[in-house]
């Protein structure tokens, strides 16, 4: 229960001094998130109060290839909805074939972190989803062109008045449809909640999973853990830090990238593991096509590569967290309690 308590607490003091919503219209729909009491409020944007009107027109955007250099490639390409919205393939290939260096990540659930990317270089929405309308490995539209078809193809700009109020259609405003939209996407209706909410009660199986994932890994004591919990923790299943979790690093330095700091050399961002079942390939590398290979990695001695290992796993560094295969296989059950049918 305290870890609990932590994970909300961390919640609440993520605030940011957010300044009036000056484009709100006269009129608008007023959209709520709906979510479960286990799961804490996120902190919304004053500035871009998330409305049906702007929800709409970001939905439109993120599947609109006209946001790409050659008009084929929209950001459902890479986020792809029946897959978790992420990306099945180990790295996504952006426009004239060009493959990326990481693997895609859900858009699920954004509403609850404060930095974006795997090495978590964009400190808000509004500032990253402009990163892959420009990216020349991705869709390659100087974002300059596309305001300029924003303003006159498709009936854009009526949508946009709408959202935004009168004028031509913005860089900023493009920024905040698609922010609003990935603010309104959500994941919190799995089995695993309605067991919380008392509507279901999970299989013996997934209930051994659950115990494992929040029990401390520790080989001298009799009961069994497997420590997820330690860093995939709270509601979400995730607090959004950064950690090397002990994988075998390629060149890829992760967070140090950002930070220059050495120890976060090989950090990468904590993720949440919610509908984790939908989006495989994992890592940041995609390295791991299953989750069956994910649960070999914990359970193998850890790479000790750039010296950051998590203090939460130094202690088992040369064996891993050992588990027998039917405890591998009660975690990954309870692991696919956390998918939403909504995305399935
Ligand atoms: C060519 C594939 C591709 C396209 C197209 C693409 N993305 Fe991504 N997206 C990625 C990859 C890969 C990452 C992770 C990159 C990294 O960490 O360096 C990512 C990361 C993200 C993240 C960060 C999520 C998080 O949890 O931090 C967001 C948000 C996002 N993309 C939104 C968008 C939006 C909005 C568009 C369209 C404007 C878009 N993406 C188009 C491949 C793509
Ligand atoms: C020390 C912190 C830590 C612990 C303990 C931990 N993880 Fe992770 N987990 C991470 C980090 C960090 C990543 C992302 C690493 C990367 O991509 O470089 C990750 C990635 C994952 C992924 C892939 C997610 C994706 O979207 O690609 C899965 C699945 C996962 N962990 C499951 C588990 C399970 C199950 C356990 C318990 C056996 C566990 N983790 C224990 C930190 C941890």
């Amino acid at each position: 229960m305290s870890r609990l308590l932590y994970a909300f607490a961390l919640f609440s003091t993520a605030s940011a001094a957010w300044a009036e919503d000056t484009y709100l219209p006269k009129t608008y729909t007023p959209h709520t998130l709906e979510l479960p009491e286990h799961v804490p409020k996120p902190d919304l944007p004053t500035d871009n109060v998330l409305t049906k009107e702007r929800i709409e027109l970001g939905g439109r955007l993120f599947f609109d290839s006209l946001l790409s250099e050659d008009n084929r490639m929209a950001c459902a390409a890479c986020h792809s909805p029946v897959d978790g919205f992420s990306d099945p393939r180990q790295f996504s290939e952006g426009i004239n074939g060009h493959i990326g260096k990481r693997q895609s990540m859900s858009v699920l659930n954004l509403a609850w972190k404060d930095s974006f990317f795997w090495d978590g270089r964009a400190k808000t929405l509004r500032e990253q989803v402009l990163h892959p309308i420009k990216d020349p490995t991705e869709m390659s539209l100087p974002i300059r062109r596309a305001v300029a078809r924003l303003n006159r193809y498709g009936n854009y700009k009526t949508d946009f008045e709408k959202a935004y109020g009168p004028g031509n259609v913005t860089e900023k405003k493009l920024a905040l449809a698609l922010e609003n939209y990935l603010l309104s996407l959500k994941s919190t209706d799995s089995k695993y909640d309605d067991s919380v909410e008392g509507k279901v009660s999970l299989t013996e199986q997934e209930k051994l999973g659950q115990k494992l994932f929040h029990t401390p890994y520790d080989p001298k004591s009799q009961t069994r853990g497997a420590s997820c919990y330690e860093c995939h923790s709270g509601p979400l299943f995730t607090d959004h830090a950064f950690r090397n979790n002990g994988l075998n690093a390629t060149d890829d330095l992760g967070r140090y990238v950002v930070t220059l700091k050495s120890d976060d050399k090989g950090k990468f961002v904590t993720p949440s593991l919610r509908n984790i079942e939908l989006t495989a390939p994992y890592m940041h590398d995609g390295r791991f096509s299953t989750l069956e290979d994910v649960l070999d990695h914990y359970s193998s001695p850890f790479s000790q590569k750039h010296q950051t290992l998590d203090p939460a796993l130094q202690p088992h560094a040369s064996t891993g967290i050992l588990l027998s295969n039917e405890e591998k296989a009660a975690i990954i059950a309870f692991l696919k309690t956390l998918t939403d049918p909504e995305h399935k």
